[in-house]
């Protein structure tokens, strides 16, 4: 059985002013998988991935990290912010340092390792976000995109466990966000944890293991993508599209194109190899309604 690596245990959280952006929220995180959490404007994800990392403290309820629930204490935050970095969405949230070295070196270098450790991991950062050309410039100079992905290499020199990043292609064009997907890929592929929230519906079809979907403070349902975007009064109650890929594989089921027991494409590519196998099935005339 796969293990679990980060949990909301009925977690309640009300900001000062009021707003209770939280009504009890508990959710298993499994190590190793890739999570998109999903849902409108002022569902609650941003305020719960700042107690993922206990920027917030939970009200109510708890957080329990690698079995252990985060008590708040000094060395049991420390621990909970080495293993779970957290991307901002808005990258000027997150950067502080002078130029995107520093930026980068900050958090591996209070972590006490050899100066040595710190280059090596600030390197590999930096090659992995494919930065090279930024290492000395200011941070305020820099474009969202290149903002967004100095954010994350920061994050990922301190090599944690669970990655966090909330919203990490909105305002990005189609390729910056192709990019940092294909990088979520590679990190995954290491072992990371990778949670993000999105919007993106085709996104989170396509790429997430498991999804939750959260509404107005609570988690209102959660499943493999297939399961998810096949509820259509889920889809309804959330505020969210479906995926176009799962549209045009139901109506080419509906219409026959697709075999009913083909399994749903997960990619474009997917979609064209099933398509191209019905030709096929027409040929030998075993597929009636293919033109
Ligand atoms: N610092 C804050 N002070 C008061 N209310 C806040 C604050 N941050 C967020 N909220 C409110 O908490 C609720 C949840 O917000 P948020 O976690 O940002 O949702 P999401 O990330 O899903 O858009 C919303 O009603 C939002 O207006
Ligand atoms: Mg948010």
């Amino acid at each position: 059985m796969s293990e679990v690596i980060l949990e909301a245990l009925g977690i309640e959280f009300t900001y000062p002013d009021g707003t209770r952006a939280l009504k009890g929220v508990s959710l298993r995180i499994f190590k190793g998988k890739k999570i998109a959490i999903l849902g409108p404007n002022g569902a609650g994800k941003t305020t719960l991935f700042l107690h993922f990392n206990g920027i917030l403290r939970p009200d109510r309820g708890k957080i329990r990290f690698n079995g252990q629930d985060v008590s708040y204490k000094h060395a049991s935050l420390l621990d909970l912010r080495k293993n779970v970095g957290l991307v901002f969405q808005d990258p000027d949230t997150q950067l502080f340092a002078g130029n995107v070295f520093q930026e980068i070196s900050f958090g591996p270098l209070n972590l006490g390792l050899s100066k040595q450790e710190v280059w090596r991991r600030v390197e590999e950062a930096i090659s992995a976000t494919e930065i090279e050309g930024l290492k000395d410039k200011p941070t305020h100079f820099l474009s969202y995109g290149q903002k967004k992905r100095v954010a994350l290499a920061a994050i990922l020199a301190m090599q944690p466990r669970v990655l966090i990043c909330d919203e990490p292609t909105a305002w990005l064009d189609s390729r910056q966000a192709l990019r940092i997907v294909d990088l979520f890929q590679k990190i995954n592929q290491q072992g990371v944890t990778i949670i993000f929230s999105t919007h993106d519906v085709d996104l989170a079809y396509s790429w997430a293991d498991y999804i939750f979907i959260m509404k107005e403070g609570a988690v209102i349902g959660e499943g493999v993508p297939e399961e998810i975007f096949k509820d259509e009064a889920l889809l309804k109650e959330a505020e969210l599209n479906k995926p176009w890929l799962l549209d045009v594989a139901q109506f080419l089921k509906k219409k026959g194109y697709l075999a009913e027991r083909a399994p749903l494409p997960k990619t474009k590519e997917e979609l064209l190899r099933s398509l191209a196998g019905a030709d096929i099935a027409c040929s030998n005339n075993r597929l009636r309604a293919v033109p």
